[in-house]
Protein backbone atom coordinates (compact mmCIF):
# COMPACT_ATOMS: atom_id res chain seq x y z
CA UNK A 1 0.00 0.00 0.00
CA UNK A 2 0.62 3.51 -0.34
CA UNK A 3 2.50 5.68 2.65
CA UNK A 4 4.46 8.69 3.84
CA UNK A 5 6.68 7.31 5.80
CA UNK A 6 8.93 10.03 7.82
CA UNK A 7 12.18 8.74 9.64
CA UNK A 8 13.08 12.57 11.21
CA UNK A 9 12.08 15.73 10.35
CA UNK A 10 11.82 16.72 6.61
CA UNK A 11 11.39 19.79 4.09
CA UNK A 12 8.30 19.54 2.21
CA UNK A 13 10.21 19.08 -1.19
CA UNK A 14 11.83 15.87 -0.27
CA UNK A 15 8.42 14.53 0.40
CA UNK A 16 7.22 10.85 -1.29
CA UNK A 17 4.76 8.28 -0.99
CA UNK A 18 6.46 5.09 -0.45
CA UNK A 19 5.07 1.23 -0.68
CA UNK A 20 5.35 -0.71 2.32
CA UNK A 21 3.20 -3.18 3.40
CA UNK A 22 -0.44 -3.37 4.79
CA UNK A 23 -0.21 -4.01 8.64
CA UNK A 24 -0.91 -7.25 10.44
CA UNK A 25 -3.84 -6.85 12.76
CA UNK A 26 -3.25 -7.72 16.62
CA UNK A 27 -5.62 -8.37 19.55
CA UNK A 28 -7.21 -4.67 20.55
CA UNK A 29 -6.21 -3.12 17.70
CA UNK A 30 -8.74 -2.84 14.42
CA UNK A 31 -7.34 -2.39 10.42
CA UNK A 32 -9.07 0.84 9.14
CA UNK A 33 -9.29 1.43 5.42
CA UNK A 34 -8.25 5.08 4.72
CA UNK A 35 -11.04 6.98 2.95
CA UNK A 36 -9.74 9.99 3.49
CA UNK A 37 -8.51 12.31 6.36
CA UNK A 38 -8.54 15.99 7.65
CA UNK A 39 -5.27 18.00 7.80
CA UNK A 40 -3.98 19.84 11.06
CA UNK A 41 -1.71 22.76 11.95
CA UNK A 42 0.07 20.05 14.45
CA UNK A 43 1.13 17.68 11.24
CA UNK A 44 3.10 20.90 10.03
CA UNK A 45 5.02 21.29 13.13
CA UNK A 46 5.28 17.42 13.92
CA UNK A 47 7.29 16.89 10.47
CA UNK A 48 9.08 20.62 10.71
CA UNK A 49 10.71 19.58 13.84
CA UNK A 50 8.89 17.67 16.85
CA UNK A 51 9.89 14.03 15.24
CA UNK A 52 13.42 14.56 16.02
CA UNK A 53 12.47 14.23 19.69
CA UNK A 54 13.91 10.90 20.91
CA UNK A 55 10.82 9.90 22.71
CA UNK A 56 8.82 9.10 19.06
CA UNK A 57 9.93 5.60 17.69
CA UNK A 58 11.00 6.60 14.00
CA UNK A 59 9.90 5.61 11.39
CA UNK A 60 6.48 6.70 11.80
CA UNK A 61 3.14 7.44 9.38
CA UNK A 62 1.85 10.79 10.75
CA UNK A 63 -1.58 11.64 10.52
CA UNK A 64 -4.04 12.43 13.89
CA UNK A 65 -7.29 11.71 12.46
CA UNK A 66 -8.84 9.77 9.44
CA UNK A 67 -12.39 8.61 8.25
CA UNK A 68 -12.88 4.81 7.01
CA UNK A 69 -13.98 1.13 7.13
CA UNK A 70 -13.38 -1.26 9.24
CA UNK A 71 -11.36 -3.66 7.44
CA UNK A 72 -10.53 -6.58 10.15
CA UNK A 73 -12.25 -6.01 13.74
CA UNK A 74 -9.75 -8.33 15.30
CA UNK A 75 -10.91 -9.17 18.57
CA UNK A 76 -12.72 -6.36 18.87
CA UNK A 77 -17.01 -5.83 19.27
CA UNK A 78 -16.56 -3.76 15.72
CA UNK A 79 -17.53 -5.49 12.54
CA UNK A 80 -16.03 -5.27 9.22
CA UNK A 81 -17.61 -2.60 6.90
CA UNK A 82 -18.22 -0.23 10.38
CA UNK A 83 -18.23 3.41 9.13
CA UNK A 84 -16.04 4.86 11.92
CA UNK A 85 -13.72 7.88 12.65
CA UNK A 86 -10.12 7.36 14.39
CA UNK A 87 -8.26 10.50 16.00
CA UNK A 88 -5.34 10.74 18.62
CA UNK A 89 -4.53 9.44 21.85
CA UNK A 90 -1.18 9.39 19.77
CA UNK A 91 -1.85 8.16 16.12
CA UNK A 92 1.03 9.59 13.77
CA UNK A 93 3.23 10.20 16.45
CA UNK A 94 3.91 7.15 19.07
CA UNK A 95 2.24 4.61 16.49
CA UNK A 96 1.02 5.13 12.72
CA UNK A 97 -1.10 7.30 11.42
CA UNK A 98 -3.70 7.98 8.37
CA UNK A 99 -1.33 8.76 5.89
CA UNK A 100 -1.52 5.17 4.27
CA UNK A 101 -4.08 3.15 2.61
CA UNK A 102 -5.06 1.04 5.53
CA UNK A 103 -3.98 1.60 9.29
CA UNK A 104 -3.64 0.10 12.16
CA UNK A 105 -5.48 1.70 15.78
CA UNK A 106 -6.08 0.54 18.77
CA UNK A 107 -9.59 0.00 19.40
CA UNK A 108 -9.76 2.81 21.99
CA UNK A 109 -9.11 5.09 19.23
CA UNK A 110 -11.40 4.39 16.81
CA UNK A 111 -15.33 5.76 17.04
CA UNK A 112 -18.62 4.09 14.96
CA UNK A 113 -20.45 7.09 13.31
CA UNK A 114 -24.21 6.95 12.42
CA UNK A 115 -24.26 9.79 10.08
CA UNK A 116 -25.88 11.61 6.75
CA UNK A 117 -22.34 13.13 6.12
CA UNK A 118 -20.64 12.24 3.17
CA UNK A 119 -17.22 10.99 2.94
CA UNK A 120 -15.20 14.12 2.23
CA UNK A 121 -17.34 16.37 4.67
CA UNK A 122 -16.93 13.51 7.70
CA UNK A 123 -13.65 13.94 7.54
CA UNK A 124 -13.85 17.49 8.14
CA UNK A 125 -14.77 16.07 11.55
CA UNK A 126 -12.88 14.19 13.96
CA UNK A 127 -9.91 16.16 15.05
CA UNK A 128 -11.24 19.51 14.49
CA UNK A 129 -15.02 19.13 15.48
CA UNK A 130 -14.24 16.98 18.97
CA UNK A 131 -11.61 19.41 19.47
CA UNK A 132 -14.23 22.47 19.13
CA UNK A 133 -16.75 20.65 21.01
CA UNK A 134 -14.72 20.49 24.01
CA UNK A 135 -13.53 23.60 23.87
CA UNK A 136 -16.69 25.18 23.29
CA UNK A 137 -18.89 22.93 25.57
CA UNK A 138 -16.55 21.20 28.30
CA UNK A 139 -14.52 24.34 28.51
CA UNK A 140 -16.21 26.93 28.38
CA UNK A 141 -19.60 25.71 29.05
CA UNK A 142 -20.99 27.62 25.92
CA UNK A 143 -24.86 28.86 26.63
CA UNK A 144 -26.95 30.12 23.98
CA UNK A 145 -26.69 33.83 25.22
CA UNK A 146 -23.52 34.23 25.49
CA UNK A 147 -21.63 36.53 23.59
CA UNK A 148 -18.21 34.24 22.29
CA UNK A 149 -14.77 35.72 21.09
CA UNK A 150 -12.62 33.49 18.50
CA UNK A 151 -9.01 34.34 18.64
CA UNK A 152 -7.79 32.81 15.29
CA UNK A 153 -11.24 32.63 13.52
CA UNK A 154 -9.94 31.54 9.87
CA UNK A 155 -8.36 28.54 11.29
CA UNK A 156 -10.19 25.36 10.67
CA UNK A 157 -11.02 24.72 14.37
CA UNK A 158 -12.10 28.51 14.29
CA UNK A 159 -14.38 27.97 11.59
CA UNK A 160 -15.76 24.59 13.30
CA UNK A 161 -16.15 26.63 16.37
CA UNK A 162 -18.28 29.31 14.67
CA UNK A 163 -20.76 27.09 13.15
CA UNK A 164 -20.99 25.24 16.33
CA UNK A 165 -21.44 28.27 18.50
CA UNK A 166 -23.68 30.24 15.76
CA UNK A 167 -26.32 27.20 15.86
CA UNK A 168 -26.94 27.19 19.80
CA UNK A 169 -27.79 31.16 18.75
CA UNK A 170 -24.21 32.69 20.15
CA UNK A 171 -23.04 35.91 19.21
CA UNK A 172 -19.52 35.11 17.69
CA UNK A 173 -16.65 37.93 17.65
CA UNK A 174 -14.05 36.25 15.81
CA UNK A 175 -10.06 38.17 15.13
CA UNK A 176 -8.30 37.55 12.13
CA UNK A 177 -5.31 38.69 10.43
CA UNK A 178 -6.46 40.03 6.94
CA UNK A 179 -10.04 40.89 5.54
CA UNK A 180 -9.88 38.14 2.61
CA UNK A 181 -12.07 35.44 4.87
CA UNK A 182 -14.72 38.48 5.19
CA UNK A 183 -17.34 36.83 2.52
CA UNK A 184 -16.83 33.43 4.81
CA UNK A 185 -17.30 34.69 7.81
CA UNK A 186 -20.09 36.79 7.36
CA UNK A 187 -21.70 33.91 5.51
CA UNK A 188 -21.34 32.01 8.40
CA UNK A 189 -23.37 34.75 10.50
CA UNK A 190 -20.19 35.85 12.59
CA UNK A 191 -21.76 39.15 14.15
CA UNK A 192 -17.84 41.19 14.24
CA UNK A 193 -14.89 40.80 12.88
CA UNK A 194 -11.40 42.23 14.11
CA UNK A 195 -8.68 42.56 11.80
CA UNK A 196 -5.88 42.11 14.69
CA UNK A 197 -2.25 42.19 12.57
CA UNK A 198 -0.48 43.07 15.62
CA UNK A 199 -1.84 40.46 18.12
CA UNK A 200 -3.37 42.73 20.22
CA UNK A 201 -7.04 44.33 19.70
CA UNK A 202 -7.09 46.24 22.80
CA UNK A 203 -7.69 49.20 21.10
CA UNK A 204 -10.14 47.85 18.74
CA UNK A 205 -13.17 46.15 20.74
CA UNK A 206 -15.39 48.01 23.00
CA UNK A 207 -17.08 45.13 24.27
CA UNK A 208 -16.18 42.72 26.83
CA UNK A 209 -17.47 39.25 25.98
CA UNK A 210 -18.42 36.02 28.16
CA UNK A 211 -16.34 33.07 26.75
CA UNK A 212 -13.16 33.50 24.60
CA UNK A 213 -11.63 30.67 22.85
CA UNK A 214 -8.42 31.44 22.31
CA UNK A 215 -6.68 29.84 19.21
CA UNK A 216 -3.66 32.27 19.10
CA UNK A 217 -2.95 31.02 22.31
CA UNK A 218 -0.72 31.99 24.98
CA UNK A 219 0.70 35.05 22.92
CA UNK A 220 -2.53 36.41 23.29
CA UNK A 221 -4.31 34.69 26.56
CA UNK A 222 -2.82 37.68 29.13
CA UNK A 223 -4.75 40.30 26.85
CA UNK A 224 -8.02 37.69 26.65
CA UNK A 225 -7.86 37.41 29.85
CA UNK A 226 -8.85 41.12 30.51
CA UNK A 227 -11.32 41.65 27.67
CA UNK A 228 -14.07 39.12 29.91
CA UNK A 229 -17.02 40.22 31.79
CA UNK A 230 -17.10 39.03 35.45
CA UNK A 231 -17.65 35.39 35.65
CA UNK A 232 -16.18 34.58 31.85
CA UNK A 233 -14.06 31.74 30.82
CA UNK A 234 -11.27 32.04 28.39
CA UNK A 235 -10.00 28.18 26.94
CA UNK A 236 -6.84 28.45 25.70
CA UNK A 237 -6.46 25.15 22.89
CA UNK A 238 -4.42 26.83 19.99
CA UNK A 239 -1.08 27.77 19.35
CA UNK A 240 -1.15 29.57 16.14
CA UNK A 241 1.06 32.67 17.55
CA UNK A 242 3.56 29.86 18.15
CA UNK A 243 4.53 30.62 21.97
CA UNK A 244 3.31 27.44 23.79
CA UNK A 245 3.61 28.61 27.14
CA UNK A 246 2.66 31.46 29.56
CA UNK A 247 6.17 32.22 30.83
CA UNK A 248 5.95 35.00 33.96
CA UNK A 249 2.67 34.60 34.03
CA UNK A 250 1.08 35.77 37.15
CA UNK A 251 -2.18 34.43 38.19
CA UNK A 252 -2.93 36.67 40.89
CA UNK A 253 -2.78 39.43 39.08
CA UNK A 254 -3.35 38.11 35.71
CA UNK A 255 -6.95 36.56 35.52
CA UNK A 256 -9.57 39.41 36.70
CA UNK A 257 -11.65 38.62 40.05
CA UNK A 258 -14.31 35.74 38.93
CA UNK A 259 -12.61 35.35 35.48
CA UNK A 260 -11.25 31.57 34.73
CA UNK A 261 -8.56 30.45 32.23
CA UNK A 262 -8.75 27.07 31.29
CA UNK A 263 -7.56 24.66 28.18
CA UNK A 264 -8.43 21.65 26.42
CA UNK A 265 -6.31 19.24 24.94
CA UNK A 266 -7.82 16.20 22.35
CA UNK A 267 -6.05 13.35 23.27
CA UNK A 268 -8.85 11.69 25.21
CA UNK A 269 -12.12 11.31 22.60
CA UNK A 270 -14.87 8.63 24.02
CA UNK A 271 -17.75 7.14 22.24
CA UNK A 272 -19.77 9.14 24.26
CA UNK A 273 -18.61 12.21 23.47
CA UNK A 274 -18.77 11.46 19.80
CA UNK A 275 -22.16 10.10 19.81
CA UNK A 276 -23.69 13.41 21.70
CA UNK A 277 -21.43 15.92 18.96
CA UNK A 278 -22.77 13.68 15.43
CA UNK A 279 -26.03 14.16 17.15
CA UNK A 280 -25.70 17.83 17.33
CA UNK A 281 -24.23 17.68 14.00
CA UNK A 282 -27.20 15.74 12.70
CA UNK A 283 -30.22 17.53 14.94
CA UNK A 284 -28.45 21.17 13.63
CA UNK A 285 -27.93 19.72 10.26
CA UNK A 286 -24.28 20.95 10.10
CA UNK A 287 -22.39 20.79 7.59
CA UNK A 288 -18.86 21.04 7.86
CA UNK A 289 -17.10 23.95 5.37
CA UNK A 290 -14.13 22.33 3.42
CA UNK A 291 -10.50 24.14 2.39
CA UNK A 292 -9.43 22.71 -0.26
CA UNK A 293 -9.82 18.63 -1.22
CA UNK A 294 -6.31 16.93 -2.25
CA UNK A 295 -5.37 13.31 -3.37
CA UNK A 296 -3.46 11.73 -1.36
CA UNK A 297 -0.79 11.43 -4.40
CA UNK A 298 -0.66 14.98 -4.15
CA UNK A 299 1.94 14.74 -0.57
CA UNK A 300 4.15 17.78 -1.91
CA UNK A 301 0.93 19.92 -2.46
CA UNK A 302 -0.69 19.91 0.40
CA UNK A 303 2.30 19.43 2.68
CA UNK A 304 2.94 23.01 1.48
CA UNK A 305 -0.34 24.49 1.41
CA UNK A 306 -0.97 23.00 4.88
CA UNK A 307 2.99 24.60 6.34
CA UNK A 308 1.75 27.88 4.98
CA UNK A 309 -2.03 28.17 5.55
CA UNK A 310 -2.76 28.14 2.40
CA UNK A 311 -5.55 25.21 3.24
CA UNK A 312 -8.39 27.87 3.13
CA UNK A 313 -9.77 26.25 6.25
CA UNK A 314 -9.88 22.52 6.42
CA UNK A 315 -8.01 20.58 4.26
CA UNK A 316 -9.04 16.93 3.05
CA UNK A 317 -7.01 14.65 1.68
CA UNK A 318 -8.74 11.71 -0.34
CA UNK A 319 -6.89 8.41 0.13
CA UNK A 320 -9.42 5.77 -1.32
CA UNK A 321 -9.47 5.46 -5.07
CA UNK A 322 -12.84 5.57 -5.77
CA UNK A 323 -13.31 8.84 -3.73
CA UNK A 324 -10.27 10.07 -5.45
CA UNK A 325 -12.48 10.20 -8.94
CA UNK A 326 -15.07 12.71 -7.26
CA UNK A 327 -12.54 15.09 -6.85
N1 LIG B 1 -5.57 21.74 22.09
C1 LIG B 1 -5.78 20.80 21.17
O1 LIG B 1 -5.96 19.61 21.48
C2 LIG B 1 -5.79 21.20 19.72
C3 LIG B 1 -6.45 20.40 18.78
C4 LIG B 1 -6.48 20.83 17.44
C5 LIG B 1 -5.84 22.02 17.07
N2 LIG B 1 -5.18 22.73 18.02
C6 LIG B 1 -4.50 23.99 17.67
O2 LIG B 1 -5.49 24.91 17.23
C7 LIG B 1 -4.93 25.80 16.27
C8 LIG B 1 -5.77 25.75 15.00
O3 LIG B 1 -5.58 24.49 14.40
P1 LIG B 1 -6.06 24.20 12.91
O4 LIG B 1 -5.59 22.85 12.54
O5 LIG B 1 -7.48 24.54 12.82
O6 LIG B 1 -5.17 25.30 12.15
P2 LIG B 1 -5.16 25.71 10.61
O7 LIG B 1 -6.47 25.49 9.97
O8 LIG B 1 -3.96 25.10 9.97
O9 LIG B 1 -4.93 27.29 10.81
C9 LIG B 1 -4.19 28.01 9.92
C10 LIG B 1 -4.84 29.38 9.76
O10 LIG B 1 -4.88 30.07 10.99
C11 LIG B 1 -4.74 31.46 10.77
N3 LIG B 1 -3.65 31.96 11.60
C12 LIG B 1 -2.38 31.54 11.63
N4 LIG B 1 -1.66 32.24 12.53
C13 LIG B 1 -2.50 33.14 13.06
C14 LIG B 1 -2.36 34.15 14.02
N5 LIG B 1 -1.19 34.39 14.62
N6 LIG B 1 -3.44 34.87 14.33
C15 LIG B 1 -4.62 34.64 13.75
N7 LIG B 1 -4.82 33.68 12.81
C16 LIG B 1 -3.76 32.96 12.47
C17 LIG B 1 -4.38 31.65 9.31
O11 LIG B 1 -5.49 32.11 8.60
P3 LIG B 1 -5.33 33.42 7.66
O12 LIG B 1 -4.46 33.00 6.56
O13 LIG B 1 -6.75 33.69 7.28
O14 LIG B 1 -4.73 34.48 8.52
C18 LIG B 1 -4.04 30.26 8.84
O15 LIG B 1 -4.43 30.02 7.51
C19 LIG B 1 -3.49 25.33 16.04
O16 LIG B 1 -2.63 26.10 16.83
C20 LIG B 1 -3.52 23.89 16.52
O17 LIG B 1 -2.24 23.45 16.93
C21 LIG B 1 -5.16 22.37 19.31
Amino acid sequence: MKALVLESSTKVEDLKLSDIDIPKVKDDWVLVKVMAFGMNHSEALFRQFEIDNPTFNKPVVPGIECVGIVEDPSNSDLSKGDKVIALMGGMGRTFNGSYEEYVLLPRKNVFKVNTKLDWIHLAAIPETYFTAWGSLFECLQLKENDSLLIRGGTSALGIASIILAKSLGCRVLVTVRSDKHNELLEYLGVDKIIIDTENSIKDKIVEKVDKILELVGPLTVPESLKLLNKGGICCSTGILGNVFTLDKFDPIKEIPNGCYLTGFYSNYPTQEIIDEMMTFIDDYEIIPEIGKVYSFDDVIEYSRDLENGKTNGKGIVVVDKELKKQI
